[in-house]
């Protein structure tokens, strides 16, 4: 069995997108994993090498950040070239993989990802993959930037859960109908927003700027 995981992340950087594909790999022990990180695919002639890896897959998890509510635009230009070559290959006899999908955003609150889940959903749906479930995570950049603290501590551990039950259903599908799942780590709203809001003048500092210049808006005429 193969799995295919497709980093959504435009970051050409670390992601938290892959950090979370990595620790869904970890849980799945043995299994050979694959991850095509979308974004290298636009615009490139060889993409259809990632297409047919994707297809021929038996397991595809889809993972990526919220954009403004929905699907990370190069993410979805990926989506429309893919569904084309899958529409357009000779694809008959091929036994579709089943799909998974998590979704990150930078806020708390894991829930806001539904809309997302449910396009990605519909797109599995659409072009013939078997759509299992899907989970939506909250404060997905302080997950990575705190990421030695492990996910399998008590402040992470409900996301923890959600990957367990990905890998789980990926090792050994349930018979039951799943739904999607949210999570988020163990805090309260106020302190997320606190450390938000020290990260971003830590941030700023580091790149020369005074606080003051956090709350410029140079796109506004005055
Ligand atoms: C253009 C843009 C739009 C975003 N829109 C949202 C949003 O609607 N809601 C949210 O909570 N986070 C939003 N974010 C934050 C990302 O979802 C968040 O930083 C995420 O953890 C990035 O994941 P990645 O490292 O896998 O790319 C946005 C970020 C960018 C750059």
């Amino acid at each position: 069995m193969h799995v295919c995981f497709v980093n959504g992340s435009p970051k050409t950087g670390e992601s938290t997108s892959h950090y979370f594909i990595k620790n869904i790999e970890k849980m799945l022990a043995d299994m050979p994993c694959v991850e095509i990180k979308a974004i290298d695919h636009l615009q490139n002639p060889n993409a259809q090498e990632a297409f047919s890896a994707i297809v021929k897959a038996d397991v595809v998890v889809f993972v990526f950040p919220l954009y403004i509510d929905s699907i990370p635009s190069s993410l979805l230009e990926f989506l429309y070239v893919l569904e084309s070559y899958i529409n357009s290959s000779e694809l008959l006899n091929i036994k579709m993989p089943r799909c998974y999908a998590v979704v990150n955003e930078g806020f708390y609150g894991g829930t806001q990802n539904i809309n997302a889940l449910n396009n990605i959903q519909y797109f599995c749906r659409s072009v013939g993959f078997h759509w299992r479930f899907g989970v939506g995570i909250g404060a997905g950049e302080y997950l990575r930037s705190t990421k030695d603290i492990p996910l399998n501590h008590k402040s992470k551990i409900k996301v923890y859960n959600q990957f367990k039950k990905i890998a789980g259903d990926i090792l050994m599908p349930s018979v039951s109908i799943e739904t999607d799942n949210f999570a988020d780590p163990q805090m309260t709203k106020r302190f997320f927003m606190l450390m938000g809001a020290i990260s971003w003048q830590l941030k700023a500092k580091k790149n020369g700027l005074r606080l003051s210049q956090l709350k410029a808006k140079p796109f506004i005429d005055n």
